[in-house]
């Protein structure tokens, strides 16, 4: 499959009407099974880009819960897992830019490796700007490992890690929502 297209031949897992309530889900972009191999991957990069001291997995709520959970176990070295709440705020839906810490762990970031987790990655403002606030903790090291890019934003240097390249359509499950539904699929899909 390219990077930044869906796969039309992925088939449609019989649950899936179960799950959404009815609602079709015509296209999946990754399957569970694609989804689960590149986890594993990522855990192994994971683990060797960090040799020593203390690594933070530092995960935002709430689109990384699933993969921060399948990632975490993925990673064989030592490491502590903690979440933000971050909030774009402004007007209309489109992401403002203005991002505002609901949740703020007290964890002493100093010193510490911090991997931030994200679900996926569009215009990056809600990670630039929670980035520049985090590195003023002084971590010994900031990095991002986001399981989805649209590839729209130019590069940010932290992202270190990523699962899939994913078209600009809007996803679906493995933690990502819709108006807060459809987070609990075990696969990744556009809304038919
Ligand atoms: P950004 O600041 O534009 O990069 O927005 C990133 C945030 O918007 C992500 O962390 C998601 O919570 C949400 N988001 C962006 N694209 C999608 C999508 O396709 N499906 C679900 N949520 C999305
Ligand atoms: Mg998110």
């Amino acid at each position: 499959m390219q990077p930044g297209s869906l796969n039309p031949r992925m088939p449609i897992p019989a649950d899936a009407l179960r799950r959404t309530g009815g609602v079709a889900v015509t296209r999946i972009a990754f399957g569970e099974q694609v989804i689960a191999d590149r986890v594993r991957e990522l855990g192994r990069e994971i683990t060797d880009a960090y040799p020593t001291g203390d690594l933070l997995l530092l995960g935002l709520l709430k689109g990384s819960f699933i993969f921060m959970a399948d990632l975490a176990r993925a990673i064989e070295r030592p490491l502590q897992v903690d979440f933000m709440v971050a909030s774009s705020y402004g007007k209309g839906t489109a992401s403002s830019g203005n991002v505002r810490l609901l949740y703020d762990p007290a964890t002493d970031l100093a010193a510490r490796h911090v991997l931030v987790v994200e679900d996926i990655i569009d215009t990056g403002r809600t990670l630039q700007r929670l980035l520049s606030q985090l590195a003023a903790r002084q971590p010994a090291s900031l990095g991002v490992c986001a399981l989805l890019d649209k590839k729209l934003a130019p590069p940010i240097p932290e992202v270190r890690f990523v699962g899939f390249e994913c078209p600009p359509a809007f996803l679906i499950g493995y933690g990502l929502d819709y108006a807060e539904d459809y987070r609990h699929l075990p696969f990744i899909a556009e809304l038919g």
